[in-house]
């Protein structure tokens, strides 16, 4: 790519208002772990920097429902579809409010009037291309993956995740010409056009794309799916579930409807953040789609690693399970949210066992962050007379959210808890506690300095601890120490 170009790139993502974030949809059958506490987390962080530098920012989560495992759960529980479903998605934003979540939409694939008229509208525009076609599909399906499988991609005839052998299958479905749209994809890849974050996960994608990418069957039996989409002008099949899932991303800001403004508005995605498990379809798929329908792509693709526990992925068998629920009604919902920001690394795999969580819990929230808060108020509350006005354009906190908008979420918090660490430093070598004794006028103004840093810390702290950054900014207002440390010690 020439310089000019990468040039143009980056005046682009900064010169564009508006900020358009989404994570994956999650299938509601699986219980709720770390891993969708974590997704959802880093997007927010990355929706409330945008939102703070100005943006207009939307920020879309939701399920992904029109898929065939949860049959098997609801003949279990002798529920219906649709309870399950109310259920599931009440679980899902539970979560988020108590995680301080700040979506503006959770779209649920099940929805007949907000979903299907999208899905159907571009699986249309497929057809008009002349991009689907009909054919027999013969071979494997892993149905917790709901993912058409070869035997070159499984390890001992059983799928990577699921550890379980797929169903074979033989079935006539409808086809999507994926294979037409590589070299499309592969150059837009390469051109930056569509970044995908980071390089590794482009440089795995660039090889995938250069073996060649395989046509993939895009429809299923209505008999295996019957909650499906149904496909038009065809009742005996539904949309494969992960046509329709990609579709949210388009469908839930009303493209397909009458009502389209927030479409015209926020297309194309700013970021899809996603686990690298899924990468192909979004990097793929998903592209190969949005070409084929003459639709904008996403301008990028965040992809993330997974948590582990104990060297482990989680499972129940394993009993390494860390349920965020639990973690945040005993240690609050911001210690939750540091330890996926800065303990988690936002693009490699990283381990979370609770030996951790609470070792970096009193190490840098307790005594870092806490402490700090308790030291400098106590002092502005006892020597200064009264509370220190402070303006945010006072801040150059430029450094900080320009690490955000690279996606450099532990960046960002490393950069936070250095300047913990110099205020820390400063106090005990110059012992401004000391120096007001001696010179009143002196030691006051040191100590509205560090009021004035601490409240800087505080605004960083908006988007990563938005709950602890507002205690810290209402004590500043009112020259108050608090009344009980903001982190309590936990032993
Ligand atoms: N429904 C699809 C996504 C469709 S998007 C159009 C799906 N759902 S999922 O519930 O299985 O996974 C949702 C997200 O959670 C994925 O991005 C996945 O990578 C992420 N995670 C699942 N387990 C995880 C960890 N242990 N750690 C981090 N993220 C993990 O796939």
């Amino acid at each position: 790519m020439t310089i000019l170009k990468k040039i143009k790139l980056k005046v682009r993502k900064i010169m564009d208002k508006k900020f358009y974030i989404t994570t994956p949809i999650f299938y509601p059958n699986s219980n709720l772990h770390m891993g969708h506490a974590y997704v959802v987390t880093i997007c927010d962080i990355l929706a409330r920097s945008a939102k703070l530098q100005g943006k207009d920012v939307y920020f879309l989560t939701g399920s992904d429902e029109n898929t065939g495992k949860i049959l098997k759960t609801v003949a279990e529980r002798n529920q219906s579809v649709d309870f399950y479903l109310k259920e599931l998605s009440q679980n899902f934003k539970d979560l988020y409010a108590s995680l301080d979540i700040s979506y503006d939409q959770f779209i649920q694939t099940s929805d007949k009037e907000k979903h299907w008229p999208g899905a159907v509208a571009l699986w249309n525009k497929l057809v008009e291309a002349g991009d689907i076609y009909k054919s027999k599909y013969v071979g494997l399906y892993c149905v917790g993956c709901e993912t058409f499988y070869t035997e070159k991609d499984l390890i001992d005839g059983k799928c990577r995740i699921h550890l379980t052998a797929p169903e074979q299958i033989e079935e006539e479905n409808y086809f999507f010409k994926l294979s037409k749209y590589t070299e499309q994809i592969k150059n837009k890849i390469q051109n930056g056009e569509l970044e995908i974050i980071p390089t590794s996960r482009k440089n795995e994608i660039l090889a995938l794309l250069e073996r060649g990418l395989e046509d993939v069957s895009f429809s299923r039996p209505i008999k295996n799916v019957p909650h499906g989409i149904p496909v038009p002008n065809d009742p005996e099949q539904v949309i494969y579930v992960w046509c329709d899932a990609l579709v949210n991303y388009i469908s839930a800001l009303g493209y397909g409807l009458e009502d389209d403004a927030l479409f015209q508005k926020f297309w194309p995605a700013d970021v899809h953040v996603i686990g690298k498990d899924i990468l192909r379809f979004h990097s793929a798929i998903w592209p190969a789609m949005l070409l084929s329908a003459k639709l904008a792509l996403p301008k990028s693709i965040l992809v993330h690693g997974m948590i582990n526990s104990g060297g482990h992925k989680m499972s129940k068998s394993l009993g390494n399970v860390l349920d965020p629920k639990e973690l945040i009604l005993k240690y609050g919902k911001d210690a939750v949210r540091y330890y996926l920001a800065r303990e988690v690394s936002t693009f490699e795999d990283s381990d979370m066992t609770i030996e951790k969580f609470k070792e970096a819990y009193n190490a840098n929230l307790a005594n870092g962050l806490g402490n700090l808060v308790s030291r400098i108020m106590k002092m502005a509350e006892d020597n200064l007379d009264s509370p220190i006005h402070i303006h945010d354009s006072e801040a150059d906190i430029s450094l900080y959210f320009e690490l955000l908008n690279n996606f450099e979420i532990g960046k960002a918090c490393d950069y936070i808890w250095l300047q913990i660490g110099v205020l820390d430093q400063y106090i005990q070598e110059s012992q401004p506690f000391k120096v007001v004794k001696v010179d009143k006028e002196v030691g006051q103004k040191m100590i509205a300095g560090l009021v004035t840093k601490l409240y800087f810390v505080a605004m960083m702290l908006d988007s990563i601890l938005p709950d602890s950054a507002e205690k810290i900014k209402t004590l500043i207002k009112k020259n108050k120490a608090p009344e009980t440390p903001l982190f309590i010690r936990k032993d």
